[in-house]
């Protein structure tokens, strides 16, 4: 039984789980152990063959991915070690950053440090960033979209060749 499911088994659902979810994660951590939480509390599914992301929106050539300079994060997709970000709806945190394979397919990044305070516990979810702190939500291009988050988000661009994932 994994603790999502020892949890909801346990009587916790919508932010209440989250909360909890995302409550033991160390600063140190290279990653949340992430599970995307749709509104009606399933997961949802896959994007991938044999380790190579293909479906995700916007894959660009090797060649053109090697001309990025600047990275803030790379990631090697094929491992294992990032199999969440394979996921449509999956999310892992990667040296600070969230990054996320969004509903419509296509590959996101955000600081995982909030506007409000300085905490570390921004997630993806239900298609926009959250903070798991105090609530504040932010759209996928970091623009505030209630109280807690009026100074906005800071959102890095994010490219693949489907084997290789650059954030920069
Ligand atoms: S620290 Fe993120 S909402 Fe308060």
């Amino acid at each position: 039984m994994t603790r999502y499911e020892f949890l909801k088994s346990a009587g916790f659902s919508g932010a209440a789980l989250m909360a909890l979810l995302t409550s033991c994660v160390r600063e140190d951590d290279k990653y949340v152990n992430a599970l995307t939480v749709a509104p009606d509390n399933t997961t949802t599914g896959t994007a991938t063959t044999a380790g190579t992301v293909t479906s995700v929106l916007g894959i660009i050539t090797t060649e053109e991915l090697n001309k990025i300079t600047s990275t803030k994060a790379k990631i090697d997709l094929t491992s294992a070690n990032y199999a969440k970000l394979k996921t449509v709806g999956g999310y892992m945190i990667v040296s600070n950053i969230v990054i996320a394979l969004s509903k419509s397919n296509t590959y996101i990044a955000a600081t995982v440090t909030c506007s409000h305070e300085p905490k570390k516990q921004m997630i993806y979810y239900n298609n926009e960033w959250y903070c798991t702190a105090h609530g504040a939500r932010f759209s996928l291009t970091g623009a505030g979209l209630n109280g807690n988050a009026r100074a906005g988000l800071k959102v890095y661009k994010v490219a693949t060749d489907g084997k290789t994932l650059v954030v920069y």
